[in-house]
């Protein structure tokens, strides 16, 4: 059975589960010993299914199982500490006073949630490598999913206040566009990135999500979306590499996609590595956090990834972990000197919620330790724009 089978199956039951126990305490509201083959349990579960189609209407039906997850969560926990408060401390809590505090603890907990989806903060982080490469500063964001919480304009607002970071190169680490995204968003968001200044332009690959590979007929195809990135000066690394300077490797792999789903196939990390010359920083843009193990041993430095949301919503998204899927959900680690980090997206892309973590864009700041042979600092004079001043390719498998 697949992963997205199980998914779905775990997503019914728990979404019947959520229903059934609201509609069981809302009809308990009214009469506290109905059972389930009651008309009031029946006509509550009516209700309650219809608030549910409601914000299925709204939100998608992703997002109503979400909220009614949480609101049942809640509601159980209220029936436990109930039932605890009478045998431990035989006082009875009045059940409309547990009801609507649960009630509340969900709408605050799917408020933060809604809030840390929608707004976008900067994290820092600092990368440490051997030798003597000058300073890079990396700003790197992923999971655009253009027209999901914000459209191009949207997009446009946030590359504007992205360029504060003055960064030496963009990353733009996949599902940059989805299945819901129109054409004509992502003609004018193309423009907008393309019109960003750093001193070596912006490198793309694709996520999961960019190929629209997911059944539903979209405006354009992935070849469109390669064309408009390309035509506005963007780097489109698909198992490719470039030197950026004299100090550094860019390569940009494949999604894992490839692999799994459409069994394409993609370059493994030792063949990426086997053409670069030691003496250089390594650094790796990969959408999905997998594979890890495979990348530090073939002698990468640093490996940005996103795709995992960040969990998305607490625990659900260490299930990712345990499944195997991913080796990691957010933030930074180190496996054998290469580091890894995750980003949690800027955006999001059908549920509208983050809790456990929020939107971002990251800034990495790579320098090195002074140690080894290393190389000179090569970085050229800032170029505005799409220019890429220090890029140049190493290798090719379409798309630059
Ligand atoms: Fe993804």
């Amino acid at each position: 059975m697949s992963l997205w089978i199980v998914i779905l199956v775990f997503i019914i039951v728990v979404t019947l589960l959520a229903l059934y126990g609201t509609a069981l305490s809302t009809a308990r509201l009214f009469q506290p010993d109905c059972g389930v083959r009651s008309r009031c349990f029946r006509l509550c579960f009516l209700g309650v299914l219809a608030v549910f189609v409601i914000i299925s209407v709204l939100l998608k039906v992703i997002n109503a199982v979400v909220i009614f997850m949480h609101l049942a969560f809640f509601l159980l926990l209220a029936s436990i500490l109930s039932r605890l408060s009478r045998k431990l401390l035989c006082h009875q809590i009045p059940r409309a006073a547990g009801f609507t505090v649960a009630v509340i603890l969900a709408a605050a907990v799917l408020s933060c949630g809604w809030y840390l989806d929608h707004s976008v903060v900067r994290t820092d982080y600092t990368v440490t490598v051997p030798g003597n490469a000058p300073e890079l500063k990396i700003l790197l964001f992923a999971d655009v999913h253009l027209g999901s919480t914000f459209d191009h304009d949207g997009f446009a607002d946030h590359l504007k206040s992205m360029e504060q970071v003055k960064p030496d190169l963009v990353v733009l680490a996949g599902d940059f566009v989805d299945d819901s995204s129109t054409k004509e968003g992502m003609v004018a968001a193309c423009a907008a990135l393309g019109r960003f200044p750093s001193r070596y332009g912006t490198f793309y690959v694709d996520g999961n999500h960019d190929k629209g590979y997911y059944g539903t007929v979209r405006g354009f195809s992935l070849a469109e979306l390669t064309r408009e990135l390309t035509d506005n000066g963007i780097h489109v690394l698909r198992d490719d590499t470039v030197t950026l300077g004299e100090s550094y490797y860019l390569t940009g792999r494949k999604d894992l996609s490839e692999e799994k789903e459409l069994h394409r196939g993609r370059k493994s990390p030792a063949e990426l590595a086997a053409d670069l010359a030691p003496g250089r920083v390594r650094l790796v843009i990969d959408h999905q956090p997998a594979g890890q193990a495979l990348l530090a041993a073939a002698g990468f430095d640093l490996v940005m990834s996103g795709h995992t949301h960040g969990g998305q919503i607490f625990p659900f998204g260490y299930l990712g972990l345990l499944s195997g899927a991913i080796d990691q959900v957010y933030g930074h680690k180190i496996i054998d000197g290469t580091s890894f980090i995750v980003t949690s997206g800027i955006s999001d892309w059908a549920i509208r919620f983050k809790t456990g973590t929020r939107s971002e864009y990251v800034v990495i700041t790579v320098r090195g330790d002074g140690t080894g042979t290393g190389t000179s600092p090569a970085v050229s004079a800032d170029t505005a724009g799409k220019a890429p001043a220090g890029a140049s390719e190493q290798s090719s498998g379409g798309g630059v």
